[in-house]
């Protein structure tokens, strides 16, 4: 059975990471594991920056963004030379298995400490892009989307008060998952995101048609991994076709911070609580996800060989109420 067992985060930080560190600590703790805290993502493991965890080790971080073990990108780790020393600080540290919250670029990595170096590894996601199939909700996303949509709100006060167009751009990566849900729950005129085909002579022909009908501002949202170029990009091309007065928002950064919401709080405490518990059932190259708000287990290699779908009906709705 696992005596020890480690925990990192990897890849880009967000909202939910400490109250998932949390929950595994406690978890671990509740089952009379020890629990090791790996600092810095796979950088942090090669260099064994290792330090044990206490219940006090978490205290008052369940509503902190960001992460307390820090996160990085590790070129090394991608190379075997890589992943031989982390593997050398896990046995020197007695890791028994590990517990990576991350991306699926993370869980790319899980999976290789796991298939390649025998050392059992479960995944939890944790991005604000909601790219990983396997879960309904990645931690983070549900915060990154409230933070969008306020400042969604705030940019149409002045853009109605100005009769301006905006254009706003949300993060997301190649997902259009934040655009989506954030453009729809922020009144978007238009949401422009990567699964779905872009065609900005449509969009300026239904924007002269608003104008037509009275309508002095609108909003445009657009996924930063959208076919049709960045915010600035577009807004050029939008100058040269409308006669709008157009002005572009670019969110950057501001979506990875900031107090985690309840919903990313609860997903990060159940997916956190049910890693360790599989750990402890000897399960393995696993990853949690939350579906219909029940616990799902799939292979690591789920996150990534499966194409997470955007949600078509939503995207059709948030067209259908834009008229
Ligand atoms: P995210 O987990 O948010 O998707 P990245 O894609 O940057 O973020 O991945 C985080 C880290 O995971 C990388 O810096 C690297 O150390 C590790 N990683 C990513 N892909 C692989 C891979 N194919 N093999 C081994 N490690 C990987
Ligand atoms: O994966 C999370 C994310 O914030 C993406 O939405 C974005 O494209 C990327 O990370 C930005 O990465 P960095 O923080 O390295 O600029």
């Amino acid at each position: 059975m696992t005596k020890k067992i480690g925990i990192l985060t990897s890849g880009g930080d967000c909202p939910g990471m400490n109250a998932c560190i949390r929950a595994v600590t406690r978890t671990a703790i509740y089952h009379r594991l020890k629990v090791a805290g790996i600092k810095r993502g796979y950088a942090g493991l090669i260099d064994g920056e290792i330090e044990d965890m206490s219940v006090s080790s978490v205290s008052n971080i369940i509503n902190q963004g960001g992460t307390i073990l820090k996160t990085a990108r590790s070129l090394e780790f991608r190379r075997k030379s890589g992943q031989k020393k982390a593997c050398e600080q896990i046995k020197k540290f007695g890791l028994e298995g590990i517990i990576v919250i991350g991306g699926d670029g993370s869980f790319r990595g899980a999976s290789k400490l796991d298939r390649i170096w025998d050392i059992p590894t479960i995944g939890i996601p944790a991005t604000i892009d909601n790219d990983i199939a396997g879960t309904d909700y990645s931690i983070g996303f549900d915060t990154a989307v409230n933070t969008a949509v306020q400042a969604i709100d705030k940019i149409r006060d002045t853009a109605v008060s100005h009769d301006r167009l905006f254009i706003i751009e949300v993060m997301g990566r190649k997902a259009g998952f934040i655009a989506l849900e954030s453009g729809l729950a922020g009144g978007a005129e238009e949401i422009l995101i990567p699964e779905v085909k872009t065609n900005l002579d449509v969009i300026c022909r239904k924007l002269m048609e608003g104008r037509k009908r009275g309508k002095t501002s609108s909003i445009l949202v657009v996924a930063e991994g959208d076919e049709a170029g960045g915010a600035f990009q577009i807004s050029k091309k939008i100058k040269q076709r409308t006669d709008y007065n157009v002005r572009v928002t670019v969110l950057g950064h501001i979506q990875r911070g900031g107090s985690p919401s309840a919903l990313d709080r609860i997903v990060a405490s159940q997916l956190g609580s049910a890693a360790v518990e599989l750990l402890l059932k000897g399960k393995r190259d696993a990853m949690v996800g939350v579906v219909n708000g029940q616990v799902k287990i799939h292979p690591l290699d789920y996150a990534w060989k499966q194409k997470k779908k955007i949600d078509r009906y939503l995207y059709h709705l948030s067209q259908i109420l834009a008229i």
